[in-house]
C-alpha cells in the first residue's frame, strides 16, 4: 500500500502554489485581502458601475472561500481542542450565516439597484467585527491549543484553490 512520503506532502503544497503560512497567518492574510478591497470599493465613485460589480464579486467570492475553510477545517478543530471555545465559535458559525445572506443578495444584484452599496457598507461591517473577534478571541486560543497550524495552513490554502463559485466570477 502506498504511503504518502513528507516529500510528497510538500510537492503537493508547492504544486498548490500557496507560500508556507500556518493557518492563523493565512486566515488573517485573507482579513486583510479583504479589507483592502473593501477600501477599494469604497473609492470608487457612483457611477463605477462595472468595477463596482468587479469587486463586489471578488469580495463575495474571497469571504465565501474563507469562510467555507474556517468552517470545515478551522472551526471544527479549534472546538474540539476545548469545550471553552465552544461558545465563541457557535457565534461565529452564525455571524458566518448573516454574512453568507448578505453575499447571496449582494451577487444577484446589479449596482446601481437600490441598496447596493448599502449592502456592501453592513456586509464591510459585519466582517470587520467577525475579524475583531475571530482575531482577539478565537486566534489566541487556536495558538494555545495543540493544534498543528502548519500543516492546518496547507490544508486550508489547498481547500481554497479547489473551491469553485462561478455565480462570483465578474
Ligand atoms: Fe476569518
Amino acid at each position: 500500500m502506498a504511503t504518502q512520503s513528507p516529500q510528497a506532502a510538500s510537492v503537493s503544497q508547492t504544486q498548490a502554489g500557496m507560500p508556507d503560512m500556518d493557518a492563523i497567518e493565512l486566515l488573517t492574510q485573507d482579513h486583510q485581502t479583504v479589507k483592502e478591497l473593501f477600501e477599494q470599493y469604497e473609492g470608487l465613485s457612483d457611477r463605477s458601475l462595472v468595477s463596482k460589480r468587479k469587486l463586489a464579486l471578488k469580495i463575495c467570492e474571497e469571504l465565501s472561500k474563507h469562510a467555507m475553510a474556517e468552517e470545515e477545517i478551522f472551526y471544527p478543530a479549534v472546538r474540539e481542542a476545548s469545550r471553552s471555545n465552544e461558545d465563541l465559535i457557535d457565534e461565529a458559525i452564525v455571524e458566518h450565516a448573516s454574512a453568507k445572506e448578505l453575499i447571496a443578495q449582494i451577487v444577484a444584484m446589479a449596482p446601481g439597484e437600490d441598496l447596493y452599496d448599502a449592502k456592501v457598507k453592513v456586509l464591510s461591517e459585519q466582517i470587520d467585527h467577525h475579524v475583531l473577534e475571530e482575531e482577539s478571541e478565537i486566534f489566541p486560543r487556536a495558538r494555545d491549543a495543540e493544534i498543528d497550524l502548519q500543516a492546518m495552513g496547507s490544508q486550508i490554502a489547498a481547500r481554497k484553490a479547489e473551491i469553485e463559485l462561478p455565480d462570483m466570477q465578474a
